[in-house]
């Protein structure tokens, strides 16, 4: 057989193909009348909200295929390469996940720029330049420098936080019941994401340990830009954020995000 079916991407691409979804089956018309009921502050977090995680997803779907071509170039990764044609089709999905719920709950989307703060631009410029880089560098440090700053911090703490606040924001009163779903879906696909990343780094490091260097130095750079961008969103609002949420709860759950995956490479590191 060509394909090793027990790795870890392998399992991931088959689970890909049967969790499929589609962001058009979502109907967002209860999401607008609950919008329309909110009041101003309400209205300016979630339309804040959402217009990041746009750019947010704009951004690591166009970033993502020099991962591809860097693993094409160094051979021998099929499996991960196949798994990663789910990935960069599930990032497109929520590309026009957010795009739809913007379009048909606000009614128009909001520019990136003036919503976007120093470390929200400072991250994804990171990330930006991090898988570029692979363009002309397909070294495993390389490598773990994109895959640390891509799958560990902008999909496991970035990501992760705001489906969290999100969640906590819209559940307590039932509130934008497609917007919920459609992230339930998209949290799903994303623990994919994030697992691939660490079996990924995992390989990196049990290939050349000298690796970790690069994938500690980068997570340690990007971590306070991740959560220096909760702090942009929320502190404007503190101290009633909108829909009772707590800026040092969320900051508290990007950290526990954070923790968590050093946790698994650490383990990786010494085994
Ligand atoms: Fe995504
Ligand atoms: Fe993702």
């Amino acid at each position: 057989m060509l394909l090793d079916q027990n790795l870890l991407p392998m399992r991931d691409y088959h689970k890909a193909k049967r969790l499929m979804w589609d962001p058009q089956d979502l109907d967002f018309s209860q999401d607008k009348r609950d919008w329309e009921g909110f009041d101003e502050q309400e209205r300016s977090l979630v339309r804040c909200a959402l217009t990041l995680f746009l750019g947010g997803e704009t951004a690591v779907t166009d970033d993502l295929s020099p991962l591809m071509v860097a693993l094409k170039r160094e051979g021998g990764h099929l499996e991960e390469v196949m798994f990663l044609t789910t990935q960069l089709f599930e990032e497109a999905k929520h590309v026009e996940f957010f795009d739809r719920a913007l379009g048909e709950v606000i009614g128009d989307v909001p520019a990136l720029e003036p919503l976007a703060g120093e470390n929200y631009k400072h991250l994804f410029q990171a990330l930006g330049t991090a898988l570029e880089a692979l363009l002309t560098d397909h070294s495993l440090k390389a490598q773990a420098r994109a895959v640390a700053s891509y799958h560990m911090i902008i999909e496991g703490v970035l990501a992760e936080t705001g489906y969290y606040a999100i969640f906590k924001a819209m559940r307590a009163r039932s509130l934008m019941p497609a917007l919920t779903q459609g992230l339930e879906y998209l949290q799903r696909d994303e623990a994919r994401h994030i697992a691939f990343g660490l079996h990924l780094l995992a390989r990196l490091i049990s290939t050349d340990p000298a690796v970790w260097e690069v994938i500690d130095g980068q997570l340690n750079t990007l971590l306070p830009l991740a959560q220096g961008v909760y702090f942009e969103v929320l502190s404007p609002f503190a101290p009633n954020i909108p829909f009772g949420l707590d800026l040092g709860d969320v900051l508290e759950v990007a950290g526990k995000h954070y923790f968590a995956r050093v946790g698994v490479l650490e383990r990786a590191r010494h085994s």
